[in-house]
């Protein structure tokens, strides 16, 4: 045990904190031993693209179904995957609706078990798992994120992002689930799990909240990734923030067939679905009035623990 403090949940944590006690740099070095930045982002690649098609790494402590899995989360049918391979026009790619795009489009899973976000770097695959990588390694507060050898986040905010998914409290607590079981085959402890699960809802798991700043370069942006009817409220709730008042819609599916969520899918996470063709285009901005919030010392302060492996 090579850490072994207390949990250190500080919510006014700075970012001294961060780069002293961070997930990211304690598990690097548990796991990789070197705590540079080909390891963090190592680290970082190992856990989304576990999150993403499940366990594929051995040893492990337990199995992660994954994202692209169908599966429940209380007793509520999840699948996910819809979203992801080009089935529902849900992405944003700066239109009035959400448009259809294949994610799983640059040799699937085959890339992610060899601990790779894609097969080339200019594909949907390529920028989505590359953003995951960056975004994920801020949030768990990443030393060298920034520096060379762990880029910055290039992608957009996570309002804007998911605004055409129309995501629920079961979908999204079913993906923060598979965050937490992949940490968990890694080692990390039930309890710093359970704080990085508790972040993700609160900054995340919430309809209509205000603008508060997650990545530091990228300023206030709106953060709302449950943005269906049944998503809880804010506390602080500014629904004036996000489009037609924080109203969604449900997806369609692609091809002009008004179904919603299919309750099967045709495709699996190899397959590719349909078109791909406004990769490169940025997501609409939601442009909302910014106003200060939480910021992102209380994100890595909230998952800012000791290592207890
Ligand atoms: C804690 C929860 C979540 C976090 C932190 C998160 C984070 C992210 C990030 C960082 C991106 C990249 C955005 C970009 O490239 O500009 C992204 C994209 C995406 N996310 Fe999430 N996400 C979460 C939950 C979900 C859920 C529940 C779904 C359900 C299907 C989902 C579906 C997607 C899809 C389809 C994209 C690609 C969007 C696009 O490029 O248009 N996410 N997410
Ligand atoms: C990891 O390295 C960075 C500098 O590269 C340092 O700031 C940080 O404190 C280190 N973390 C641990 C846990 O050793
Ligand atoms: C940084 O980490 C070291 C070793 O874990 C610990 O002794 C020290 O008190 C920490 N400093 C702060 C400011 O938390
Ligand atoms: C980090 O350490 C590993 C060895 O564990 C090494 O292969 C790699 O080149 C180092 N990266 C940097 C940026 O120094
Ligand atoms: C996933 O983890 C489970 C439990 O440790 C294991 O039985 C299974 O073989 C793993 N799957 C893969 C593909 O590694
Ligand atoms: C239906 O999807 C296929 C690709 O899967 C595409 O070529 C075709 O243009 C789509 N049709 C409509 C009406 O969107
Ligand atoms: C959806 O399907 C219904 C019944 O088939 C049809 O009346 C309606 O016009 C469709 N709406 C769209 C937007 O395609």
């Amino acid at each position: 045990m090579r850490f072994s403090s207390s949990i250190a949940l500080m919510g006014a944590a700075t970012g001294a904190v961060a780069q002293n006690m961070s997930v990211c740099d304690k598990y690097t070095t548990a796991l990789l031993k070197e705590n540079n930045s080909t390891n963090q982002l190592t680290l970082l690649t190992l856990l989304v693209n576990t999150v993403v098609i499940g366990n594929y790494t051995q040893p492990n402590k337990n199995a992660v179904p994954g994202i692209l899995a169908k599966g429940t989360y209380k007793g509520e049918e999840v699948n996910l995957l819809p979203y992801f391979d080009g089935t529902l026009m849900s992405s944003n790619r700066g239109g009035k609706s959400g448009v259809s795009i294949n994610f799983l489009d640059d040799g699937g899973a085959a890339p992610l078990m060899m601990n790779m976000p894609s097969k080339t770097t200019t594909s949907n695959q390529y920028f989505l798992l590359t953003h995951l990588y960056q975004f994920f390694g801020k949030l768990l507060g990443c030393s060298t994120y920034g520096q060379m050898g762990f880029p910055a986040y290039t992608g957009h905010d996570m309002g804007s992002t998911h605004a055409f998914m129309d995501l629920d409290p079961s979908e999204f607590g079913y993906f923060v689930t598979q965050v937490g079981l992949a940490a968990t085959s890694f080692g990390v402890s039930t309890e710093d799990v359970t704080a990085v699960a508790t972040a993700l809802q609160k900054l995340f798991g919430y309809r209509c909240s205000p603008p508060a700043t997650v990545i530091p370069e990228m300023g206030p942006t709106l953060n709302s990734i449950c943005q269906n009817d049944k998503c809880p409220l804010d506390p602080m709730a500014l629904c004036s923030a996000y489009p037609n008042n924080g109203v969604v819609m449900e997806p369609m599916m692609a091809n002009n067939t008004n179904m919603t969520m299919p309750s099967g899918t045709p495709t699996g996470p190899m397959m590719p679905g349909a078109s791909s063709t406004m990769a490169g285009a940025p997501p609409q901005s939601t442009g909302a009035a910014m106003k200060e919030s939480v910021g992102v010392g209380a994100v890595i302060g909230a998952v800012a623990l000791a290592l207890a492996l």
